[in-house]
């Protein structure tokens, strides 16, 4: 028996159960999320990543990633950025256009580029830096009700721990709740995530909800995470790449409903297009279908389709050579035993962790780091 959760409060909104999609730049845009909350309403569903910087200054690419559909009547985005006065100022501007009801900030993003000049998963080490970025947002969002949560690593290795410190200052600045991603930056996302460390945060953070992320690729994951670790809900990242049904998975198995089984190839083939159909209709057929390509390995994933097939679909150029191809497959294949739980996006680690230089000698300084290099970056 799982233990009983409580709402999880964002703001004003309740959601249960504390269930988060996480976002994930390329993937947790709006015909992505729309199909995930089909299978699972009432949960949160995170944008993209969207940098700060390019908020501010007006640039169309993130204006259009900032997008959410007719259904989302909670409207949740990722910021990005290391500099106190531009994650203040894009909260004002989302806070003016009421374009939002939540704001997560990223903490954890692990790309050499961006650590190497001090952002990213580097900047938690800079606690002052933290504070203020994590404070001005706090303090801005107040004013338009809108909540600020923040997400993290563990921090750059097992010699830079920061997380527990990160979630008291999160927790002191007025973050709503905070998300642990369970790896340090130099592990990217290979070993396993380390529980652990969320059961650790949960005992530091009392005043605020402490939400695990890592290596939830089925329902079970979950409630074992939620026993083990304390946590106050889920965040789920690569889980729901190709399986956008583990979101009513979720919902049933914290209600105590008994698990489904993992749809047949048929059902899985059936999403697949419908996705791909709002994809094209989101993006414009020919982006929308290169984006997607991605997409059909994951859905794929487990199913003894073959490997010519799975080239096949990874080289789709319109949307009825996918129909045609899918129309190729058994509809009754069913997944291989485990098939749910193997890995998907990415799936590489550990990684080399560059700060810059001297970085460690001056913890306790304000020198904002040059976001410029992390336009187009795959955050987390
Ligand atoms: C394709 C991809 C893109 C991601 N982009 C972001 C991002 O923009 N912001 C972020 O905080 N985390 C990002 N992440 C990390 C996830 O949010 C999550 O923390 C990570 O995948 C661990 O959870 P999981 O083991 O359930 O996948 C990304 C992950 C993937 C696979």
């Amino acid at each position: 028996m799982t233990r009983q959760l409580a709402p999880l409060a964002l703001g004003g909104h309740r959601v249960w159960p504390p269930v988060v999609l996480a976002p994930m730049a390329g993937v947790t845009n709006q015909p992505f999320r729309s199909l995930c909350r089909e299978f699972g309403p009432g949960l949160v569903y995170v944008n993209e990543m969207i940098m700060a910087t390019g908020l501010v200054h007006g640039s169309r690419k993130t204006r259009t990633m900032l997008h959410f559909g007719p259904d989302e009547s909670f409207r949740s985005l990722q910021l990005y950025g290391s500099d106190p006065e531009m994650m203040t100022r894009a909260v004002h501007l989302l806070g003016r256009e009421e374009a939002v009801d939540h704001i997560d900030i990223n903490f954890g993003c692990p790309a050499p580029k961006v650590t190497r000049r001090g952002g990213g998963a580097a900047v938690p080490l800079k606690r002052n830096l933290l504070r203020a970025i994590v404070s001005g947002a706090v303090e801005a969002g107040a004013q338009y009700g809108i909540p600020i949560t923040c997400k993290f690593r563990m921090g750059i290795d097992d010699d830079l721990l920061t997380f527990v410190d990160t979630g008291l200052i999160c927790e002191e600045s007025g973050a709503a709740a905070i998300a642990l991603h369970a790896r340090t930056a130099t592990q990217h996302y290979a070993p396993s995530a380390r529980w652990e460390a969320i059961a650790e945060l949960k005992q530091a953070v009392k005043s605020i909800p402490v939400l695990g992320n890592g290596d939830i690729w089925e329902a079970a994951d979950a409630l074992r995470m939620v026993e083990e670790t304390g946590c106050d809900g889920v965040v789920i990242g690569r889980g729901c790449l190709g399986r956008p049904w583990l979101f009513r998975d979720l919902v049933d198995a914290f209600s105590g409903t008994s698990p489904r089984v993992t749809p047949p190839l048929g059902e899985v083939l059936d999403v697949m297009l419908r996705h791909a159909d709002a994809l094209c209709a989101h993006l414009g057929e020919d982006r929308g279908i290169r984006d997607f390509r991605k997409h059909t390995s994951w859905y794929l994933t487990g199913y003894p389709v073959g490997g010519e097939m799975r080239r096949r679909f990874s080289e789709v150029s319109s949307l009825e050579q996918l129909a045609q191809l899918a129309g190729m497959l058994d509809r009754s294949l069913v997944i291989v035993d485990g098939g749910e739980r193997i890995a998907r996006g990415h799936t590489n680690g550990p990684i080399k962790v560059v700060l810059p230089e001297g970085y460690l000698d001056h913890l306790d300084d304000m020198t904002v780091p040059d976001d410029a290099a992390v336009v187009a970056l795959s955050g987390g």
